[in-house]
């Protein structure tokens, strides 16, 4: 079938099998391998992009479910150069090892500060809940995007 996904504001139009999974189609067909494979089963979280603004796991969704929507991976959070405060704060933070977590951190630190611009710890911590770091551990993650929070708060 020909699919047309909208990523990162740029329309990508392929002929594809109807039951490609959005990761796949994300990795495989557009080549935006920012966003992980991991599990490839909904549990490790590293598949994290938005559809309309919210986290969801890609590799539980059909591409052609995402038709119409607006999808946004890691390579669309950054603006030009100017990257996101929750990416320079991780990598600030020492947030970082193997980095095979960090786009779904980034992607869900991004939502949250999104609608949420004084978020608790508990906040926090729930927010990340649903991605698995093996590195390290998730106070460093917690904390960085604790500060991409107070440093978007101060030049607002
Ligand atoms: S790759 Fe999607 S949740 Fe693990
Ligand atoms: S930094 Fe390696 S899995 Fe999180």
């Amino acid at each position: 079938m020909e699919l047309a996904l909208k990523v990162n504001g740029v329309k990508y139009i392929r002929s594809v099998d109807s039951g490609i999974t959005l990761l796949d189609f994300l990795r495989e067909e557009i080549d935006l391998t920012g966003t992980k494979k991991g599990c490839d089963l909904g549990e490790c979280g590293c598949c994290t992009v938005h559809l309309d603004g919210k986290p969801v796991l890609s590799c539980l969704m059909l591409a052609v479910e995402a038709e119409g929507h607006e999808i946004t991976t890691i390579e669309g959070i950054a603006t030009g150069n100017q990257y996101h405060p929750v990416q320079t704060s991780l990598v600030e933070e020492g947030a970082i090892q193997c980095g095979f977590c960090t786009p779904a951190m980034v992607m869900n630190g991004v939502y949250l500060l999104s609608h949420n611009k004084k978020p608790s710890k508990a906040d926090i911590k729930e927010c990340i809940s649903g991605t698995i770091c093996r590195c390290t551990g998730y106070t460093k993650i917690e904390k960085a995007i604790e500060k991409a929070a107070q440093q978007m708060v101060s030049k607002a």
